[in-house]
C-alpha cells in the first residue's frame, strides 16, 4: 500500500473477555468498509477479540468537510489486502485458521461495501468456509453482546442479554429499536430527517471545527455553558418516539447568521454545549416515550443500550444511564473503540448469524439501503 499519508492505521489491540477456549471455539474474520474506515478483526465465539485493525480515511476527507464516496471506494481498494494481512499477523493466525468469514453487505456507500464484500467472498470461497453477509446496523446493534461497559466506558466488560431497548445513533441512522434476538428487530421510533451524527457533523462544520464533528463538539461542550443559547427540542412536546434533528441544525445556522458577538473559544464552547443539551433532551424524551409504549412494556427489556458512533458521546451516555436507572433498567454501551465503525462488530455479528445458520447460500448483491427491520 502506498497511501500511508492519506490513511491513519490504528491498531485496536485485543480484548480478552473469556480466557477459555475449547475445541469447538470458532474464529471469524470480519471486514468493514461501508464508510470511511477499512477495518478487519478476528473474533472468537468466546467473545475474545484476537486482533483488530482500522485504516481510517479521515485525513483524505477532512478537507472536504465530509466523506467523498468516490475517494472512499478508492481508499478501501488500497487498504483492504493490507488490513486483512496485518489483522491475521497481529492475531498470530494464518488464513487457514479462519472458520467463518463475515463482511458488511450494506447499508452504506456502495463502492466501499463492494470492496469489502468482494474481498470476503474471495477469501471464503478459496477456503471453502461459511460466508456471512452482515447488515452494518446489525453490527452496531449486536456489539454490546460482544462487550459492554458502564456509561463512563470503564465497566468490567460483560455481555447484554436479549431482549434490549436500543438507541442506535450513527452518522447515517437514528432509531429506537427493540432487539428481540439476532435478526429480530422491531422499530419503535426513527428520525424523520437528519441523524444525530449528521447534526453534530453539520454544526461542527458551521463553526469551522472540522470533520468528524461529533468528537470535537463533545469535547468543546464539556467546558461550555449549556444554557447560554436556546436551541429548539423538535417533537419533544408531541406524542410518539420519532426524532427530528434538522430543526436544531437550522436553528444553529440562523443563530450564527444573526450573531453579532465575537466568535471566540468561549462562544464556541457554549454554542456546542447548548446544541448538545438539545440533542440529549430529544433523545431522553423519545426514549421515555418508547418505554411507555405497549410493545416495550409487554416485552420488558431489562437493559437500555446505546450503540453507533454517537454512543461515544459522554453527555448522551450519562443521560441515558440516569434515564435507565429511573426506569429500573440497566444501562449498557459498547466500549468507546467499538462504537464507531469497526471490523470487530462485523466479526461478532458474523458469529451470531452463523450460530443461527444464517450463512450465504447463493450470491448476495450488496445493498446501499437495508433497514434492520427487513432482516
Ligand atoms: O457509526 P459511525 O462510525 O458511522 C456510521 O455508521 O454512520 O458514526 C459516525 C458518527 C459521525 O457522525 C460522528 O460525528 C459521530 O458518529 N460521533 C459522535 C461522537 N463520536 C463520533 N457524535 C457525538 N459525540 C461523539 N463523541
Ligand atoms: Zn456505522
Amino acid at each position: 500500500m502506498n497511501s500511508d499519508d492519506k490513511l491513519i492505521r490504528i491498531d485496536m489491540g485485543s480484548l480478552q473477555s473469556n480466557a477459555e477456549t475449547s475445541a469447538d471455539t470458532v474464529l471469524c474474520l470480519g471486514i468493514e468498509s461501508s464508510c470511511d474506515e477499512t477495518s478487519a478483526a478476528i473474533v472468537d465465539s468466546n467473545r475474545n477479540v484476537l486482533s483488530h485493525i482500522i485504516y481510517s480515511q479521515i485525513p483524505e476527507h477532512q478537507k472536504y468537510g465530509g466523506v467523498v464516496p468516490e475517494l472512499a471506494a478508492r481508499a478501501h481498494i488500497l487498504a483492504i489486502d493490507t488490513v486483512v494481512k496485518q489483522t491475521l499477523d497481529a492475531a498470530g493466525k494464518s488464513i487457514n485458521d479462519i472458520d467463518i468469514v463475515a463482511a458488511t453487505a450494506g447499508p452504506g456507500l456502495i463502492g466501499g461495501v463492494l470492496v469489502g464484500w468482494m474481498a470476503a467472498t474471495g477469501i471464503a470461497q478459496s477456503l471453502q468456509k461459511p460466508l456471512i453477509a452482515v447488515n452494518h446496523l446489525e453490527g452496531h446493534a449486536l456489539v454490546p453482546r460482544l462487550s459492554a461497559t458502564a456509561a463512563d466506558g470503564n465497566g468490567e466488560g460483560g455481555s447484554v442479554e436479549f431482549p434490549y431497548l436500543l438507541m442506535l445513533a450513527s452518522g447515517g441512522h437514528c432509531q429506537i429499536l427493540l432487539v428481540h434476538n439476532v435478526g429480530k428487530y422491531e422499530l419503535i421510533g426513527q428520525t424523520l430527517d437528519d441523524s444525530a451524527g449528521e447534526a453534530f457533523d453539520k454544526v461542527s462544520k458551521m463553526l469551522g471545527l472540522g470533520y468528524p464533528g461529533g468528537p470535537i463538539v463533545d469535547k468543546r461542550a464539556r467546558i461550555g455553558n449549556p444554557e447560554r443559547f436556546h436551541f429548539p427540542r423538535p417533537l419533544c412536546d408531541k406524542p410518539g418516539c420519532d426524532f427530528s434533528f434538522s430543526g436544531i441544525k437550522t436553528a444553529a445556522r440562523i443563530m450564527l447568521d444573526k450573531n453579532t458577538e465575537e466568535v471566540n473559544d468561549e462562544f464556541i464552547n457554549d454554542f456546542c454545549a447548548s446544541f448538545q443539551a438539545a440533542v440529549v433532551d430529544c433523545i431522553i424524551n423519545r426514549l421515555t416515550h418508547a418505554m411507555d409504549t405497549d410493545i416495550v412494556r409487554n416485552t420488558k427489556p431489562k437493559t437500555l443500550v446505546v450503540a453507533g458512533g454517537v454512543a461515544k458521546n459522554s453527555a448522551i451516555r450519562a443521560a441515558m444511564e440516569t434515564c435507565a436507572t429511573k426506569h429500573g433498567m440497566i444501562f449498557a454501551a459498547p466500549p468507546m473503540n467499538l462504537c464507531t465503525d469497526n471490523g470487530a462488530m462485523i466479526a461478532w455479528a458474523g458469529i451470531e448469524n452463523w450460530r443461527i445458520g444464517n450463512i450465504v447460500k447463493e450470491p448476495v448483491a450488496p445493498r446501499p439501503r437495508w433497514p434492520l427491520n427487513e432482516l
